[in-house]
């Protein structure tokens, strides 16, 4: 037994010296390099990486063709900032998303550079496009956090003590047919759940005072709660009658993620405005609200924008990464891993009683643990709650006590050690 810390200690030690707390450190891992589906750690072991960057390398780590293209702009020029100076990446990444992803006719994209900003902007111009203030937004979203995108986010884990929040913010309950049906067939569950839009007409904000509806389809950090199509369907046909902008964020289901482009596509529903972000750039800073041009086209002179929006070196990465994910069809791997995947899942569902539900779209894919069957009873809070409470103890022998009260030793595969 030896007292000396291995690099990757020694790299998580300095870590905890010089940054926050309140940034999140989700496990001890760290990274020297990355490839494909891999990382190698400061102690050279090679990592499967299953976060993905959270969702941000959907082509794989570091694919050669976005490599070279970063290599190739970065020499050329890093930055003028586009209110300066016009340059052809940003206006060609706007356009193959247009031709892309279009939004029921002609299309236009802002480009920014983070997944909150892009929901920031996209508010501001619902905001502006209607002259109204009012935004509707569901239980276990999560759209980011910046002051507009904490509010409309979900999970008070993620904002405590951060308030006041932005006001003119309404939510509801997102259509989780898994955990709120209770023995109803799914057209009972989404006439009752769009029962409740109608009501909140009523009880809670005036459709003519709304500006959007923000809804992830398919939620991300939510755990991959999968919208019913009639449920999107009905939302739809409630923001066309009360002109309220309709707002998909796909900043975590973009890209190849659920086997299409967007996870709007699977349901045959256009959404008014869009956000993206994530797997568009590889990993470098890049996000995009996309829309109705005649909506985009309502936001006032520099009210949107900023110094970095749209940077080249990002915009020739994603125009680089969106050339590669046609070449290797990743909407088909999308689709193709999510097969494999749930095949395995239901596999498993049907022996472990405390796997209550097996969901999601293309890649997707999600399980969920619950207690005795119960939909309501889900293990996923429980755990959650103890992590908070984990991350709240001192000193650390409490930490290191509560750990192995709480969480389940994972032993390494004997061959593996
Ligand atoms: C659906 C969704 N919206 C918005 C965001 C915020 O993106 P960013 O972290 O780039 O600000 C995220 C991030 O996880 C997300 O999953």
């Amino acid at each position: 037994m030896t007292d000396q810390l291995t690099k990757s200690q020694e790299l998580i030690a300095r870590r905890k010296a010089a940054v926050p707390n309140g940034v999140g450190m989700f496990n001890y891992a760290t990274a020297a390099k990355a490839d494909g589906a891999t990382i190698i750690d400061e102690d050279q072991r090679e990592l499967i990486d299953f976060a993905g960057g959270i969702g941000v390398v959907n082509a794989g780590h570091c694919p050669p063709p976005v490599v070279k293209a970063i290599q190739e702009q970065a020499a050329k020029f890093l930055h003028v900032s586009f209110n300066v100076a016009s340059y052809e990446p940003y206006i060609a990444l706007c356009e193959k998303l247009n031709t892309l992803l279009p939004h029921g006719g002609p299309t236009k994209t802002l480009l920014v550079s983070t997944g909150a900003e892009a929901v920031e902007n996209a508010i501001k111009i619902a905001r502006q496009a209607t002259k109204r203030q009012g935004v509707l937004c569901f239980t276990d979203a999560f759209h980011g956090r910046t002051m507009m995108a904490m509010t409309l986010t979900s999970k008070v884990g993620y904002k405590p003590d951060c308030g006041p929040f932005a006001p003119e913010v309404y939510r509801t309950q997102f259509p989780n047919f898994y955990r709120y049906s209770a023995g109803r067939s799914e057209a009972d569950f989404v006439k009752a759940e769009l029962n409740r839009l109608e009501e909140l007409s009523h009880n809670t904000v005036a459709p003519e005072n709304l500006a959007a509806i923000i809804i992830e389809t398919v939620q991300g950090e939510g755990g991959f709660n999968v919208a019913p199509e009639a449920y999107l369907k009905g939302l739809r046909a409630f923001c066309d009658k009360h002109g309220i902008l309709l707002i998909f964020d796909e900043i975590q289901s973009g890209f190849g993620r659920t086997g299409a482009w967007s996870a709007y596509e699977h349901f045959g529903v256009v959404p008014d405005i869009s956000t993206w972000a994530k797997s568009l750039g590889s990993g470098m800073p890049i996000a995009a609200v996309m829309g109705k041009a005649e909506i985009m086209d309502k936001a006032g002179p520099s009210s949107i924008g900023g110094t970095y929006i749209g940077n080249p070196v990002s915009c020739a990465a994603a125009l680089a990464t969106l050339k590669y994910m046609e070449e290797i069809d990743i909407n088909a791997k999308g689709r193709h891993v999510g097969s494999v995947i749930r095949k395995r899942f239901e596999k498993m569902k049907a022996k472990h009683k405390c796997i209550g539900d097996v969901r999601g779209l293309g890649a997707m894919m999600a399980i969920e643990f619950v207690k005795n069957g119960d939909p309501l009873a889900t293990r996923c809070r429980h755990l959650h709650r103890a992590d908070e409470r984990l991350r709240q103890a001192r000193p650390r022998g409490d930490q290191r006590r509560y750990r192995e009260e709480h969480h389940p030793r994972v032993e390494p595969a004997r061959d593996q050690r």
